[in-house]
């Protein structure tokens, strides 16, 4: 069953077309990556699904509900909740405040006592760090609390903007590894959007690439992962000299 659904979707700014008709669906229990370069539409994207702007056209469909234009506490509430493009953690409150923040929706404290011992599991950092300034943690570590956030709101559904944005390759994997995690034994479904597209194909069972607001690829992983034009647009492998895949490889440049 697809938990996500999405037909025909279209959000602009003013004049400025951002997604351009997009439709695509997450079974419940997958993790799915939209991958594209700077602009291309991913934020916007992930920004309407949960409310935040509300579209032109088409319908988004989460489980049984049509949450088509809803307001994002509604939406949160149904189980889809979004960690924001730079964290956006709340850098005076305390990390502990930070999380309890994520269960604002939330009226079973035991609950709510239970996933923040959960959370603090996942991440260890957060139990260590608990009473300090979210502010003073590395960007890492707020990566890990905007997770851990979300995740005290209950989720069915994670929508994850460039987890890996500014940060090095180990803690990068490290937070990818957990995500993993968090799918494996919660069941949560995931759609990540990055720029890191290895390490996203990596993880995800099915991928979407997008492009000025429209998606023109999408596919398997494992089938992604193996496609040459892929492998030399998104993974920077250049299969074939000469000015073809000069082109090519300055169009991959260009995402980092
Ligand atoms: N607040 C905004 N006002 C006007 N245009 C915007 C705004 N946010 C994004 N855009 C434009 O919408 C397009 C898509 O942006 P965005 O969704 O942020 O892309 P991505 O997340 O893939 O980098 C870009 O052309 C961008 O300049
Ligand atoms: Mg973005």
């Amino acid at each position: 069953m697809n938990l996500l659904e999405v037909a025909n979707l279209e959000s602009a700014y003013g004049p400025v077309k951002a997604v351009r008709g997009v439709s695509l669906a997450v079974p419940e229990g997958r993790i799915a990556t939209v991958l594209g370069p700077n602009g291309a539409g991913k934020t916007t994207l992930l920004k309407t699904l949960s409310g935040i702007i509300d579209p032109k056209r088409g319908s988004v469909r989460f489980g049984e509900q049509d949450i088509t234009g809803r307001d994002p506490s509604h939406i949160v509430r149904m189980g889809l909740v979004q960690v924001p493009e730079g964290r956006e953690v709340f850098p005076l409150l305390s990390v502990r405040d930070n999380l309890l923040m994520g269960a604002y929706t939330r009226t079973d404290r035991d609950g709510v006592a239970r996933d923040l011992e959960v959370v603090q599991g996942y991440f260890p950092i957060l139990r260590e760090r608990a009473t300090q300034d979210a502010g003073l943690l590395s960007g890492g570590q707020q990566q890990m609390l905007a997770i851990a956030r979300a995740l005290m709101a209950a989720p069915k559904m994670i929508l994850l903007d460039e987890p890996s944005l500014g940060l090095s390759p180990k803690l990068t994997q490290e937070i990818f590894d957990i995500v993993l995690r968090i799918n494996r034994e919660r069941g949560t479904t995931l759609l990540i959007v990055e720029q890191n597209a290895h390490l996203a194909l990596g993880v995800a069972d099915l991928g979407f690439i997008l492009e000025n607001g429209r998606i023109v690829v999408e596919g398997a992983c494992a089938v992604l992962r193996e496609r040459a034009d892929i492998q030399e647009f998104y993974l920077g492998l250049q299969h074939d000299a000469g000015a073809r895949g000069e082109r090519r490889w300055k169009r991959k440049k260009s995402w980092q």
